[in-house]
């Protein structure tokens, strides 16, 4: 029974269609495919504004003038700094846990340097919040270079959100094009509605739990291939078909399998993802310009024999199909495409919960009981068969 009213509660399995919060950050059009940060249509965001531009206005309301700016920018500097227990945390984990194990922890542990992590005021929330998005950069790329075997890189300030990501990662200056091509991808990510991780992000929030609580929360659940994990998978699919000539059988199988092509179908878009338009055009770009077209011609036509078997039923692109191939191609491995989603969506994650803790109400929904209602006759251990 996937829904029902009974006695004026509603069941929605996996809270389908339920409206569970009200919200001025963002909105999702499923039916006409477009995304909106505040009223600002992403696709004139990501012309136009920045990742920094992108997480003031999701936090604070509105876009920056330019000494809010400025201000913004030098929190962030002064928070970016990583302490370095957390550079020997994450060169503990390693290879052998996956980032996004690696990330939880990471941000989690950065609570256990705050004395005032558990103060739930609103203007102490929002210094913690500021404090996590500053470091997501530098700690997202130590974890790439630690996953490589590389040495972890120290502060450099002094590039942008998306660029020093990639020096952090790459271990090299970052090409203008690359770094618009990133910065275009963190902002495609920085928000999506009630998705799952902003879900936990809230429920967790809702307890009056703290930022850092909320955030680990989040990573948690984006990391499900479900959700932010189809990044990974969906590159490596591609990559194991290994020409448009294969798509065809290998879909087909997959399908026959019942299994759940990554990359493709959602919860709201019953459209083309805009955010996957977007991004596709980079993809086809990039991958031109780092000799990997072929993946790109791949992805192409999967995306055209899938379109065809199940656009009717409203499954295209989302967000995650393309993504992947533009950070193979910038040299990026596919363990951390999603710790780069959460680097992301962490002002999204952040700005939901500031903005439901202005008007909270504990999340504690219902479950609809099917188990034996007895009452049942208690019978010991030595009786029992
Ligand atoms: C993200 O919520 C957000 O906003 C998320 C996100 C964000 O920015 O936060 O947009 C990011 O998580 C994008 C989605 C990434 N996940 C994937 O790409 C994994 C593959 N996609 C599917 O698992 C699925 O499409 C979901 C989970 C994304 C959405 O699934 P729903 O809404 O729970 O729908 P469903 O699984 O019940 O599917 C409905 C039907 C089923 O067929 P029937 O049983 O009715 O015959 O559509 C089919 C499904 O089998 N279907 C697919 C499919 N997605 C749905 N069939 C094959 N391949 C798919 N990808």
């Amino acid at each position: 029974m996937e829904s029902s009213n009974t006695q004026n509660n509603t069941y929605a399995k996996g809270l389908e269609g339920v409206i569970a919060a009200e919200t001025e950050i963002g909105f999702v059009d499923g039916q006409e495919g477009r995304l909106v940060y505040r009223g600002y249509d992403i696709s004139v965001l990501s012309e136009n504004s920045n990742y920094e531009e992108i997480s003031y206005l999701l936090n604070f309301g509105k876009l920056p003038n330019r000494k809010q700016m400025t201000e913004y920018l030098e929190q962030m500097r002064a928070n970016s700094e990583v302490p370095q227990d957390t550079y020997d945390l994450i060169q503990t984990y390693g290879k052998k846990a996956h980032p996004m194990v690696t990330l939880r922890t990471v941000i989690s542990n950065l609570a256990s340097y705050d004395p005032r992590e558990s103060d739930s005021s609103i203007e102490n929330q929002k210094r913690i919040a500021i404090s996590i998005i500053a470091k997501m950069p530098a700690i997202v790329g130590a974890i790439h270079r630690t996953i490589l075997g590389k040495d972890i890189l120290k502060s450099r300030s002094e590039l942008s959100y998306a660029g020093s990501f990639l020096y952090y990662a790459l271990g090299r200056n970052p090409d203008p094009v690359e770094t618009k091509i990133m910065d275009t991808a963190l902002m495609l990510h920085a928000d999506h509605g009630m998705n799952a991780s902003t879900f936990s992000a809230l429920v967790t929030i809702s307890t009056l739990a703290d930022i850092y609580s909320a955030t680990t929360s989040a990573i948690s659940t984006l990391k499900g291939p479900l959700h932010g994990g189809a990044n990974e998978r969906a590159l490596k699919m591609i990559m194991d078909i290994g020409s448009p000539e294969k798509a065809g059988p290998y879909l087909e199988a997959m399908v026959a399998r019942k299994e759940k092509i990554m990359g493709f179908g959602h919860r709201v878009y019953k459209v083309y993802d805009p955010r996957a338009k977007i991004l596709k055009k980079y993809a086809s770009y990039i991958s031109e310009k780092s000799d990997k077209k072929s993946i790109f011609e791949t992805a192409n036509k999967v995306e055209e024999i899938m379109i065809n078997k199940l656009g009717e039923k409203g499954i295209f692109p989302n967000v995650d199909f393309y993504s992947g191939m533009i950070y193979y191609s910038m040299g990026l491995t596919p363990e951390i495409f999603t710790p780069i989603f959460a680097l992301g969506r962490i002002s999204g994650w952040t700005a939901r919960s500031l903005e439901y803790l202005q008007n909270n109400k504990l999340f504690r929904p219902k479950a609809l009981y099917v188990g034996e209602r007895g009452p049942k006759t208690y019978i010991s251990i030595q009786e029992r068969q």
